[in-house]
């Protein structure tokens, strides 16, 4: 029979990560995803990190490309179809973000697992949790080559986004989701062009919403907000330029570099937060537990807290032989998760045009843009916010 400390499901950035700072203290654990390698690469995420997120790679020694590649900014802007904001990050807070694709980090973490010896097993199929009110519990799951798999551990550790099995496997009366579906989703694209801005900018026009963001200096990625179940036929290259042009205002516009788009694809937006993160010996991170829309660029680094939190706790457990962390997880993780949902979706409602608002509601959003421009306060809240409150 085999055994672990921890068993992971889930091979997304939440996984990899807890696999890696539980491995680097010496806890044996198994990450288990129903994809392969391939399919998990050609994912395109958002692409901004916080400390947490950048502090974690250098704990574990793996910032070598990050470092190299990755583009550090000092602030971001907001525009109101004419003007452009700019929120000073590092004066307002002393911190920054880096523009990194979460592919990338993704891909950072995937290759050093060998040689950390971290254990992933893909293409994992049928994967069940049983036992998780005891402290006993175990994963089965279908392999590669059909055979059936168990595997026993002390905690399971769910990783497998929102719509994996481990929240599911929770009993109904033992939790609460609490959600907010928007009638919009965003449509990006990705070019091989000069980004317009050399920082990203997030755009609030009468037209609809629009950022401008980056992978790197030759490489642009855009969005813009479309209603929710659009098809992206409807979407030829031309057209989202037009309105890219449009949406970001003159100053953004005419800098921007038209070019074939290489991927393009349309995201539904979503705030999910379920509680609690924690169901005797099953811990719920990242996707698995909420959800948020991507304005703001939390949605891995909440992924990167609650792994944060979630390897203390269970590195204390195997470690000092502590429960008292494993008992305070969830609280602890849903205080900052509960935060950046808040933000997210404050910015999502400043920035979007919901169908349902009318005149009334367009002049509440210029009023906001206007008191940020002339208020240090209002750009402080956002800033902090934006470079991520503290784990
Ligand atoms: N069995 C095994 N693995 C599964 C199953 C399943 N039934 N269902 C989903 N998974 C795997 C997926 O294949 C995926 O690789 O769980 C992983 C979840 O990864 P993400 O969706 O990336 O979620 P997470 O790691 O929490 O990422 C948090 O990064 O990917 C973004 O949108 C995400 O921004 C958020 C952040
Ligand atoms: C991205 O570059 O894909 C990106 C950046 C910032 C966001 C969301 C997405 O808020």
């Amino acid at each position: 029979m085999r055994r672990v400390q921890v068993c992971i499901i889930g091979a997304g950035p939440a996984g990899l990560l807890l696999g890696h700072l539980l491995r680097a203290e010496g806890v044996d654990c198994l990450v288990l995803d129903r994809q392969s390698p391939d399919y998990i690469l050609g994912r395109i995420r958002a692409g901004v990190l916080e400390t947490i997120t950048v502090s974690l790679m250098e704990r574990l020694g793996l910032d070598a490309r990050l470092k190299a590649e990755g583009l550090w900014h000092d602030g971001f802007q907001l525009a109101d179809g004419e003007r452009l904001i700019r929120i000073d990050l590092a004066d307002l807070t002393g911190s920054r973000v880096m523009v990194y694709g979460q592919t990338e980090l993704t891909r950072d973490l995937m290759q050093a697992a060998e040689e950390r010896g971290l254990e992933i097993e893909y293409g994992a199929r049928e994967v069940a949790l049983h036992g998780m009110e005891g402290d006993a519990p175990h994963v089965t799951w279908t392999d590669a080559n059909g055979a059936q798999q168990r595997v026993d551990c002390r905690f399971i550790v769910g990783c497998d986004g929102f719509h994996g099995p481990s929240r599911k496997a929770i009993p109904a009366n033992a939790g609460k989701g609490f959600e907010r579906v928007y009638p919009f989703g965003w449509l990006g694209i990705l070019a091989d062009v000069p980004p317009c801005h050399h920082e990203l900018i997030y755009a609030s026009h009468e037209r609809g919403f629009a950022l401008a963001s980056m992978r790197s200096e030759t490489r642009s990625r855009y969005y813009i907000d479309v209603p929710a179940g659009e098809d992206v036929a409807n979407w030829p290259d031309d057209r989202v330029w037009d309105e890219l042009a449009l949406r970001l205002g003159p100053e953004a516009a005419a800098g921007i570099a038209r070019g074939p788009s290489i991927e393009k694809s349309i995201a539904p937006l979503r705030s999910f937060v379920f509680e609690p993160m924690r169901y005797g010996s099953l811990l719920l991170c990242g996707d698995a537990a909420h959800i948020v829309p991507p304005t703001g660029a939390k949605g891995l680094n909440l992924a990167a807290s609650d792994v944060h939190y979630a390897a203390e706790a269970l590195t204390a457990f195997f470690l000092r032989n502590c429960d008292d962390a494993v008992a305070a997880y969830s609280q602890k993780a849903l205080s900052r998760v509960w935060k950046a949902e808040r933000f997210s979706w404050s910015l999502t409602r400043l920035m979007h045009r919901d169908p349902s608002g009318g005149p009334f509601e367009r002049r509440m959003q210029l009023a906001e843009l206007d008191y940020i421009a002339s208020s240090r306060a209002a750009q402080t809240a956002i800033a902090e916010n934006y470079v991520g409150l503290p784990v």
